[in-house]
């Protein structure tokens, strides 16, 4: 690989999907970035699967053989410093991060909403809006503090909700353009062109 590559860990408790998109951007070249490690929760996560497919290591790294939360999330820094991660993505981490990753990586560790953030935090935000009854939601990419789901905004995309929506119809039209924001956040980053200023991100 490219040693001018941006390094990403992505850290994934599930599916994968967004995973596979960041994995299909660079491997196709349209982000300067490459995945070298991936970390997931769940032994049997499919993300792990998609990872093994490619060529790049894969870790089950479980709480369960850990005293407690901050030594599980060491175990993962460890993990993310041996592999000299550059960049953290969240992709359907399942877990709240503690201040363990977010010191080591500060600055540094991405997440992705399916929800127009700060509207629908937590889980089953799509079923949320549905709820709610919002004629447009969408997907946030932003920068991971300790606020859950509050640290700054990187990127967003918008799509319709319709009547007949339901959670699986809502979710599969906001993954579409998940996929598509997650790489383009990843390339910004990767040229240095997210600048912080307070809250706001600014793209330079
Ligand atoms: C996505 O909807 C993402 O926004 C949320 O969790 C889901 C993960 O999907 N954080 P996948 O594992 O990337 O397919």
């Amino acid at each position: 690989m490219n040693q001018h590559r941006l390094r990403i860990g992505v850290l994934a408790s599930g599916r994968g999907s967004n995973l596979q998109a960041i994995i299909e951007a660079s491997v196709q070249g349209r982000i300067n970035a490459g995945v070298v490690v991936v970390i997931s929760d769940v032994a049997d996560a499919y993300a792990l699967e998609r990872a093994k497919k490619y060529g790049i290591p894969g870790f089950h790294i479980t709480p369960k053989d850990f005293r407690n939360k901050k030594e599980y999330e060491q175990a993962i820094v460890n993990k993310l410093r041996e592999y000299d991660v550059r960049l953290v993505a969240l992709a359907g981490y399942m877990r709240l991060v503690t201040d363990v990753l977010i010191t080591a990586f500060d600055g540094n560790i991405m997440n992705i909403h399916p929800a127009l953030l700060p509207s629908f935090k937590g889980l089953h935000a799509q079923q949320q809006a549905l709820e709610y009854g919002v004629r447009y939601s969408g997907c946030t990419v932003h920068f991971v503090t300790i606020d859950v789901d509050g640290g700054p905004v990187i990127l967003q995309a918008v799509v319709p909700v319709y009547d007949n929506d339901t959670e699986e119809t809502l979710s599969a039209r906001i993954l579409e353009k998940e996929h598509i924001i997650y790489p383009e956040a990843i390339q910004l980053f990767s040229e240095g062109r997210l600048k912080r200023a307070g809250k706001r991100v600014l793209i330079t």
